[in-house]
């Protein structure tokens, strides 16, 4: 019998209507459209207006996108895992309360928190409870309003960042030998210095003098931060391929973070794949942190044929950092 994998059944997705285009961001900052576009690659990105709507609210919007596509009954879920740095939130975990907003009843739930690299996180840990045989339907949502930690006026960091939540179904398959295959992660926090949140944990609680110094948003240095992820993202792609033996020219799509499309290009160049292998999506979404790689997988699943391999790389807040290999299991 071959080994339990988990595989990708199914994908959903949810944008916020609201379109804050690189034109509007010249109204706001000292910035141009020009500047933007050259130094990250990004042209619009969404941004959830409203009173009281967090990052359940697209959450729950992108399961319940997953389940009318793929026609499970939200009562078959066994475990719902979100990953995002903007909770509803501190607790209860974001995860509770999109599964109880969908209807996911026998499940438990809760939330991981690996900025960037959450989804690539959340996907390895669904899948080995996939793998033990415990759990048989997994949903992993990533998801960020990033727009509700962002400062519109530092104009180096609000640029790249927006919202947006996409979430997949992980099922058993104990056939074809397609799904998770592989993964290679890592973390340190040499990256806390570069890229934190200064207040409002239980380090430094919210009071009026956090708020006065605007300690609630999110801090980074980006040059550092560029240069870490410009390697480590790289890196990490390189060793998945090299430890499964992958060449080039095997693989079907990059599927990476999108943070900066310098980054990618990075990344695809040390890979040795050109860029029609390169899933990108950077241009309409920007920086959406755990969303941009379900939120590629779901542009890009109309082109994905069932045993394609694929390599989904990200490198984020903490530092954390990793790529996951990963066999597509259906044609669309
Ligand atoms: O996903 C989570 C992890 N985050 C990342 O991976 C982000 C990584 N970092 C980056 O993507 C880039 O560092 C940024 C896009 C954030 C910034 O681009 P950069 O090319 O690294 O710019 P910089 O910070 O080195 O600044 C270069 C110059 C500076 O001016 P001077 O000192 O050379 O005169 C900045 O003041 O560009 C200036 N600048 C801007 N100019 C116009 C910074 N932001 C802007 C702006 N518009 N928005």
């Amino acid at each position: 019998m071959n080994k339990r994998s988990a595989v990708i059944s199914g994908i959903g997705g949810y944008l916020p209507e609201y379109i804050l285009t690189n034109k509007e961001l010249e109204r706001m900052v000292d910035t141009t459209d020009e500047w933007i576009l050259e130094r990250t690659g990004i042209r619009e990105r969404r941004i959830l207006k409203g009173e009281n709507m967090g990052s359940s609210f697209m959450g729950a919007k992108a399961v319940n996108e997953l389940f009318s596509k793929t026609n499970v009954n939200p009562k078959e879920i066994d475990l719902l895992i979100c990953c995002t740095v903007t909770p509803d939130m501190l607790f209860p975990a974001t995860a509770n309360i999109i599964a109880t907003e969908v209807g996911a009843v026998n499940a438990f739930s809760y939330d991981i928190n690996a900025a960037c690299s959450g989804f690539l996180y959340g996907l390895a840990t669904a899948s080995k409870f996939i793998e033990s045989g415990m759990h048989q339907k997994v949903v992993v949502v990533g998801v960020d309003k990033m727009s509700s930690i962002i400062d519109y006026e530092d104009r180096a960091t609000c640029i790249i960042f927006g919202d947006g939540a996409s979430a997949v179904l992980l099922e058993a398959d104990d056939n074809e030998g397609n799904g998770i295959i592989d993964y290679y992660f890592r973390s340190d926090a040499i990256g806390e210095k570069h890229l934190h949140m200064k207040a409002g944990g239980s380090r430094r609680p919210a009071s009026i003098e956090t708020v006065k110094n605007k300690e609630h948003f999110v801090y980074q240095e980006g040059k550092a931060v560029f240069k870490f992820a410009v390697t480590n993202m790289a890196d990490a792609a390189f060793k998945v391929m090299q430890k499964n033996n992958l060449k080039a020219e095997d693989i079907a799509f990059l599927v990476p973070h999108q943070a900066n499309k310098r980054i990618i290009d990075a990344t695809a160049k040390r890979m040795g794949i050109g860029e029609e292998k390169v899933m990108m999506n950077i241009e309409k979404y920007g920086n959406t942190t755990a969303a941009t790689i379900p939120l590629c997988l779901r542009d890009y699943e109309d082109q994905l044929k069932k045993g394609d391999n694929l390599i989904l790389a990200a490198f984020g807040g903490g530092f954390t950092w990793g790529a996951l290999y990963l066999k597509w299991n259906y044609d669309f």
